[in-house]
């Protein structure tokens, strides 16, 4: 299977069109120590023919015309190498690019029944989807392996299981004491031909048990890496709330991901949705030493792996 990061940074983008941060101005001012990123997003194909989607963010136009291979194939005139699209969550920067792809042809899109629901209700994009195309909308049940159907039915060649990695409500949803069980997941995806094994976990709220039975055997770990220390948001004036209130345990600290990742075996682990105040965004930064020392990979858009 091959993976390949279409966006490498957390919702806002790098640089964010607001923000001043030193990560935002030097990219502004053309360092060649901080890339820019677009937001949150990764594709997955067994063949090198059809592609997934795992969240599909306000930027995928342009993460589309950067990658040729998702360009239209031959030879229709319309037609897309897009054969679904996973969702982790319901977040707008995860969720919002499928308004961007409703210009016809049909594929899927799966998701758990809580994020189906609440994409139909708060943020009505399943709904409003409906009148434009195709796109039969599939629920993953936690924790049960699915074999990915491409549009036609077929098997794609890869097998996908939502695990649990947090539970928060995207903040368009009313705080109505529902079950939160479902609203945030990892995704496990396995070639069905040579058992090479992807974790995908952008929003991880605390290194479970769950999350750590899913990374074993994985050659590729793409992990949360939104926030280097918990009082980062409220620093950085993002938030009121720390980075495990949001919803993302830091990189840095003794219980942060970085101490983690660095004592796995796991062929390439990687970090990806990453928020612009990151300071370990610069690859001369004494954080980025930290992160490389410990055999761990800053994501980048365009980045690309063998699994
Ligand atoms: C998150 O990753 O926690 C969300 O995308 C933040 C947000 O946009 O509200
Ligand atoms: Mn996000
Ligand atoms: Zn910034």
């Amino acid at each position: 299977m091959r993976v390949r990061i279409l966006g490498s940074a957390a919702g806002g983008g790098l640089p964010q069109w607001n923000c001043r941060c030193a990560n935002c101005k030097a990219v502004r001012a053309g360092s060649p120590h901080v890339q820019p990123r677009t937001q949150s997003s990764v594709a997955v194909s067994a063949d090198s023919r059809v592609w997934f989607l795992l969240n599909v963010s306000a930027d995928v136009r342009q993460q589309l015309l950067a990658f040729a291979e998702l360009w239209p194939p031959q030879p229709n005139r319309r037609g897309t190498t897009i054969g679904g699209c996973v969702l982790t969550d319901a977040e707008i920067d995860h969720t919002s690019g499928l308004l961007q792809l409703r210009e016809g042809c049909r594929f899927g899109v799966f998701s758990t029944a809580l994020v189906h629901r609440w994409l139909n209700r708060y943020f009505p994009i399943g709904t409003i989807l409906a009148d434009f195309a195709d796109r039969p909308w599939t629920e993953l049940t936690l924790n049960e392996a699915l074999e990915l159907p491409l549009p036609t039915g077929h098997p794609s060649g890869l097998r996908v299981r939502a695990f649990e990695t947090g539970q928060d409500a995207p903040r368009f949803v009313p705080d109505d004491n529902a079950d939160l069980t479902g609203s945030v997941i990892g995704l496990e995806i396995t070639d069905s031909v040579t058992g090479g094994k992807l974790v995908y976990a952008p929003g991880v709220a605390t290194i479970s048990d769950t999350l750590r039975d899913a990374a074993r055997g994985a050659s590729c770990i793409l992990l949360d890496g939104t926030f280097w220390t918990d009082d980062e948001p409220v620093q950085m004036e993002i938030s009121s709330r720390s980075a495990t209130e949001m919803g993302h345990v830091p990189v840095d600290g003794p219980n942060g991901t970085l101490e983690w990742l660095g004592g796995l075996p796991t062929r390439h682990r990687v970090y990806v949705h990453i928020n612009n105040t990151n300071p370990m965004l610069n690859d001369r930064g004494p954080q980025r030493r930290r992160v490389n020392d410990k055999g761990v990979h800053v994501g980048a858009d365009g980045d690309e792996f063998e699994v």
